[in-house]
C-alpha cells in the first residue's frame, strides 16, 4: 500500500507588512476594532514585483530544501489560487517554469480559502494511485489586488502569503492510525451559497476581475458549524478521535471562529496554531503557511497528528488528518 507523506514544508511572504494603524489612514476602522473582531494585527501586501506565483516559487524552495529534494524530483506541481497571474495558463506551470523543471504534471485548483484541502486530496489521491511520487501542493495568493479598498467590512481582512508542501510517496503496512502521512481527508461544497462570499466579476460574465464581496455575519456563522462537522468526520473515517489531536492548523479568517471550532470539539485552545494576527486570512495560502510557521518554530514536531481545515467561497470546506 502506498500512502502520502509530508517531507518538507516552505512558506514565503511579501516584504511589505502593513499594521491595522497603518489602514485606519486610508480605512474607516480603527485598531480596536479588528483586533476585538477578528484578532489581525498585520497583513503582507504584495508590491508591484511580487505575485501569486513568485510567492508560490519562493515557498516550493523553501519546502523542498526542508524536504532535501531538488526541483527535478518533483512530478507534479498542484496550485490552489483564487488569485492566478493570468486568466490562463496556470499559475502552477509558471512556477514551474521558475523553479526549471522543464516537464511535470501542473494546474491549478480554485476552492478559494479551502484551496488548499481540496490540492491535497487530489495529490493524495494520485500519489496513492501510484502515477505520481513527488509532489509540490500550493496555497497562493495576493489577494490584495481583488479587494475593495473603500470597503471596510473586507478589505481590513485579508493578506497576501504562500505556503507549500512537498507530499512524497511512501510504501505503507496500512495500519491507519500510528503511521505518519495523509490518513484521510474529507471535502464538502454548497453552491446554493455563491452570494455570501464571491468576486463581483470573472472573464465569462463582466470581463472584468472583480472585487471580494462577504456577508461575514452569515458565513462566520456557517463556518464554525462546518468546520467542527468535518473535522469530526475526517478524524472518524482515521479512525481516530479528537483526543488524539496534537495540534489543529487551522484556515486563518478570524481568531473568534477558531476558538468557537475548537471549544465545539472539544479541543484545548493552545492546541490550536494562531497566525491570523500575523498574516490576516490569506485564502488559499492561510493553512500551508500556518503548518510551516509552526513546523519552523519548533511547536509541531515529527510524528505529531494534525488536522488541517478550513472554509470559504462557494461555499466549499475541508479537512485533512496527517501525521507528520
Ligand atoms: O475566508 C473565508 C471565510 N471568511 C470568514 O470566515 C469570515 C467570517 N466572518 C467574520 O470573520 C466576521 O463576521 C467579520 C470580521 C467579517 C465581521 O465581524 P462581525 O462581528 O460579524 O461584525 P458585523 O459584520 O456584524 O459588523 C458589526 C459592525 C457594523 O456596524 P453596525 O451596522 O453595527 O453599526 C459594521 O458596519 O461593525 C462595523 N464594521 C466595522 N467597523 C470598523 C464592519 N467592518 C468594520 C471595520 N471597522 N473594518
Amino acid at each position: 500500500m502506498i500512502r502520502s507523506i509530508i517531507t518538507g514544508t516552505g512558506s514565503a511572504l511579501p516584504v511589505r507588512r502593513v499594521s491595522n494603524a497603518e489602514l485606519a489612514e486610508t480605512v474607516d476602522t480603527t485598531d480596536e476594532w479588528i483586533v476585538e473582531r477578528t484578532g489581525i494585527r498585520f497583513r503582507h501586501i504584495a508590491g508591484p514585483d511580487e505575485t501569486t506565483a513568485t510567492l508560490a516559487a519562493d515557498a516550493c524552495r523553501a519546502a523542498l530544501s526542508a524536504a532535501g529534494r531538488s526541483a527535478q524530483d518533483i512530478d507534479l506541481i498542484v496550485l490552489a489560487t483564487a488569485t492566478p497571474d493570468q486568466t490562463f495558463p496556470a499559475s502552477a506551470t509558471k512556477v514551474q517554469a521558475m523553479l526549471g523543471i522543464d516537464d511535470c504534471v501542473a494546474f491549478d485548483v480554485a476552492a478559494v480559502c479551502s484551496g488548499f484541502l481540496y490540492a491535497v486530496q487530489v495529490v493524495d489521491s494520485m500519489i496513492r494511485a501510484g502515477v505520481h511520487k513527488c509532489a509540490l501542493v500550493i496555497g497562493a495568493e495576493t489577494f490584495s489586488r481583488i479587494l475593495d479598498w473603500e470597503d471596510r467590512t473586507t478589505c481590513v481582512l485579508f493578506g497576501d502569503g504562500a505556503g507549500a508542501i512537498v507530499l512524497e510517496a511512501e510504501e505503507s503496512t496500512g495500519r491507519v492510525g500510528g503511521e505518519r502521512g495523509i490518513l484521510a481527508t474529507k471535502l464538502h461544497a454548497d453552491g446554493r451559497h455563491n452570494e455570501l462570499l464571491y468576486v463581483d466579476g470573472g472573464p465569462s460574465t463582466t470581463g472584468t476581475v472583480g472585487k471580494v464581496r462577504m456577508k461575514g455575519r452569515e458565513v462566520f456563522r456557517h463556518a464554525v458549524v462546518n468546520l467542527a462537522t468535518v473535522m469530526g468526520e475526517s478524524l472518524a473515517a482515521a479512525g481516530l478521535s479528537a483526543d488524539d489531536v496534537d495540534w489543529v492548523v487551522p484556515h486563518q479568517a478570524n481568531a473568534r471562529i477558531l476558538d468557537a471550532t475548537a471549544r465545539k470539539l472539544g479541543l484545548a485552545s493552545e492546541k490550536v496554531v494562531v497566525t491570523v494576527d500575523q498574516h490576516a486570512n490569506t485564502s488559499a495560502a492561510s493553512v500551508p503557511l500556518a503548518l510551516d510557521t509552526a513546523v519552523r518554530d519548533g511547536r509541531i514536531k515529527p510524528g505529531q497528528l494534525i488536522v488541517l481545515e478550513a472554509m470559504g467561497g462557494g461555499f466549499t470546506w475541508g479537512a485533512a488528518v496527517v501525521r507528520l
